[in-house]
């Protein structure tokens, strides 16, 4: 093969991998006062996260963490019609830990979807996640951080197999189904039933969170490297999917964790600018701090809706590597090897406290949205 033929292959990969990749922010179904969401404030919501400054209107898809709209027992969440009129893609989401009788009903609010959107949804769903951060707040570390009851490997598999069935010969029967986790999660060797029955593995990785080694902002890179190099060790050549990172803009200190808006805009450039595009990648988050102020705090947007960003979100000029480039490989194998800093795929809990921050604005909404029905 002549180099110009081979770099012409490496430019349609690129070109390839560049236009299927998904990029935007999770969305939780409630306001952080635990009002619910309706559609005309997902719609505010997308339509924010398409028109942010610096951005070139990129993050157009939505990672859900339910599909039942807050205050009813199973109707299709409204981000799913505030999706369509908005051309936002959507990772759906049915939260798996709060007991079959709460997973029948996000699979009924799933075929009810079905039934009512199929023909408006047309190429709009990436994924479906079957649970977020089940198996992290089943482990001794989410215990021991006081988080909502999780959910064990094998009921995991039983809802996968729940969903299969659900999509089976409707409109989103090819959509690939997986499973959103912290990366510890995926290396611990029991966790290995839930890899085998999903389609790609979503992984969180906090390194603010992640105060059992060097947690500085100028660590952030390197260990979010090793987060994704170790899940994508774990996942055995199955996708991996970046469903939430992120660094916070204000609040409490972890370890050498602190926020900031510089280490949020750094952490954006040194991380997000060389994810986006390249890998799917749903960012934590486009605003929690709407009406209160969580800590710490994760949102682009403070608690006004605006596309000025807290801090300039533009990768121009930002030197990238993307983190699945041999390169980058092989940086985090140096890291990893190193072990100046005990990284021990078999130690769980190193940055693994991000439900921390998906239940503030997320699932702890979606968790209260529950209490309330
Ligand atoms: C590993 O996973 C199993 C199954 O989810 C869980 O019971 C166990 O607590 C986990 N171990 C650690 C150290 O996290």
């Amino acid at each position: 093969m002549s180099s110009s033929t081979a770099s012409l292959l490496a430019l349609a990969s690129m070109v390839t991998s560049a236009a299927a990749a998904y990029q935007g922010f999770n969305y939780g179904s409630t306001f952080s006062d635990g009002s619910f969401k309706v559609q005309s404030d997902f719609e505010s919501d997308f339509k924010t996260a398409a028109g942010l400054q610096g951005t070139d209107g990129a993050f157009t898809s939505a990672r859900l963490f339910t599909m039942v709209q807050g205050g009813t027992p199973n109707d299709p969440i409204s981000a799913i019609p505030a999706a369509i009129s908005t051309k936002t893609s959507l990772l759906l989401g049915l939260w798996a830990s709060a007991g079959q009788q709460s997973f029948n009903n996000e699979i009924t609010a799933l075929a009810r979807t079905i039934e009512s959107y199929c023909a408006q949804l047309d190429g709009l769903v990436v994924g479906i996640s079957v649970g977020s951060e089940d198996l992290y707040r089943n482990s001794p570390i989410g215990i021991e951080a006081g988080e909502y009851a999780g959910a064990n490997p094998d009921t995991l598999v039983g809802y996968i197999k729940q969903v299969r069935d659900t999509i089976q010969g409707s409109c989103l029967s090819k959509v690939t189904i997986g499973h959103v986790d912290t990366w510890t999660a995926y290396v611990n060797a029991s966790n290995q039933a839930v890899i085998d029955a999903v389609d790609w593995v979503g992984m969180d990785a906090y390194p603010y969170f992640e105060s059992t080694r060097a947690n500085s902002i100028a660590e952030g890179r390197s260990n979010f490297q090793s987060a994704y190099d170790q899940t994508r060790s774990a996942a055995g050549g199955k996708e991996v999917w970046v469903t939430e990172t992120g660094w916070p803009v204000s609040g409490k200190t972890v370890g050498q964790g602190v926020p900031s808006l510089d280490n949020a805009r750094t952490y954006w450039r040194q991380v997000g600018c060389s994810l986006f595009g390249k890998i799917n990648t749903w960012w934590y988050t486009l605003q929690d701090s709407a009406p209160t102020t969580p800590n710490p705090s994760f949102g682009v947007v403070g608690s006004d809706l605006s596309t000025a960003a807290v801090y300039d979100l533009s990768c121009e000029g930002v030197n990238t590597t993307p983190f699945n480039s041999p390169t980058a490989r092989s940086i985090g194998a140096r890291d990893a090897e190193d072990g100046s800093e005990g990284v021990d795929s078999n130690v769980p809990g190193q940055g693994s406290r991000s439900s921390t921050s998906s239940l503030g604005a997320g699932a702890l909404a979606l968790v209260l949205a529950m209490a309330m029905v």
